[in-house]
């Protein structure tokens, strides 16, 4: 497969994120392959990989972005030993493994790292985790970044892309004329995809190593991202009905009040700044319906 062009591998490409990534490199001009652990999905652009298993036959790359993982965290409160394999040992087994075979590392990490208890966080600030979740991608960060100039953790926030479940839920909901019952006090600052794959394309282009941030600007309630979906349907904003996440027994860890990160790295480098939440809601919602 040899072409001149750089190498990328994404461990995770049947993930939301991990497919979005594969191809946003494809079109920039990367040799482009991604894991997976389907057996029916296996071919020569997709090699198998599960992460609860020894690492096989991995293709050589110059760029790693990992992006499998146990990623909700409610599965991470209910099994953290099951996730925890996944999340941090075998996460970290493919990272050592491909950075001795001189890849440069790109782990996919979150806003859960921190407490949510503060807007803005500092990308210097200890880890503060509250939840299984953010206490995995803690331990994850710690050894991708253990790797020196070979890794770097991109932290996000919530990814908004237009075939999220719930927006589907809702559109199909509010189309009906049915109403919807979104949480009042559960909150998130999106970014849209197409800004999580330029951040990460810049990062593993320049190879830089260390801690980068993408996410919203300020957080917003589940309220208002389905305000915007019903103005991009024309749909009626009475069909809306606030519920409580507190009510319905979703934990405390779950649901934090704050999920931004200070981003000023990401704009002094390379011109990325935090994007607004109706922006983002309404670019998302109107690919959405
Ligand atoms: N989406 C967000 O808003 C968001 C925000 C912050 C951080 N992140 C991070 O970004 C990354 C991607 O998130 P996502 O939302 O795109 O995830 P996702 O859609 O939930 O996909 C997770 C992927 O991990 C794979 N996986 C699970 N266990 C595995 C194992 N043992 N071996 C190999 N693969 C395994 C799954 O494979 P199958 O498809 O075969 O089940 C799935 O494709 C994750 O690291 C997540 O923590 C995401």
């Amino acid at each position: 497969m040899a072409s001149g062009r750089d190498r990328l591998l994404v461990v995770g490409g049947d993930s939301s994120l991990g497919a979005a990534l594969a191809d946003h490199f494809s079109g920039a001009d990367w040799q482009v392959q991604a894991t997976t652990r389907r057996p029916d999905h296996v071919d020569a652009s997709h090699p198998f990989l599960d992460l609860t298993a020894p690492i096989a036959d991995l293709p050589d790359a110059d760029v790693v972005i990992l992006s499998a993982a146990a990623a909700r965290i409610g599965d991470c409160e209910e099994d953290p030993a099951a996730t925890r394999r996944i999340n941090v040992e075998g996460t970290l087994a493919v990272a050592r493994h491909m950075a001795w075979r001189g890849a440069h590392i790109v782990l996919l990490s979150s806003d859960k790292v921190f407490d949510g208890t503060e807007p803005r966080r500092d990308r210097n600030d200890d880890p503060c985790p509250a939840c299984e979740y953010g206490r995995q991608k803690a331990a994850a960060e710690a050894g991708v970044l253990a790797l020196g100039g070979q890794g770097a953790v991109l932290r996000l926030s919530k990814v908004l892309t237009p075939d999220l479940d719930l927006l589907a839920d809702w559109a199909r909901d509010l189309d009906a004329q049915e109403p919807i019952t979104p949480f009042h006090d559960l909150y998130l600052a999106p970014v849209p995809m197409d800004l999580v794959a330029r951040t990460t394309a810049h990062i593993a282009k320049d190879r830089a190593m260390g801690v980068y941030h993408c996410t919203g600007a300020a957080d917003h309630n589940y309220v208002d991202l389905a305000h915007a979906l019903a103005a991009s349907l024309g749909a009626d904003p009475a069909l809306i009905q606030p519920t409580s996440c507190q009510a319905a027994n979703i934990p405390a860890a779950a649901r934090p009040r704050h999920t931004t990160l200070e981003m000023a790295i990401e704009e002094q480098r390379w011109g990325i700044t935090a994007p607004e939440f109706d922006d983002t809601a309404l670019q998302v919602t109107a690919q959405a319906v």
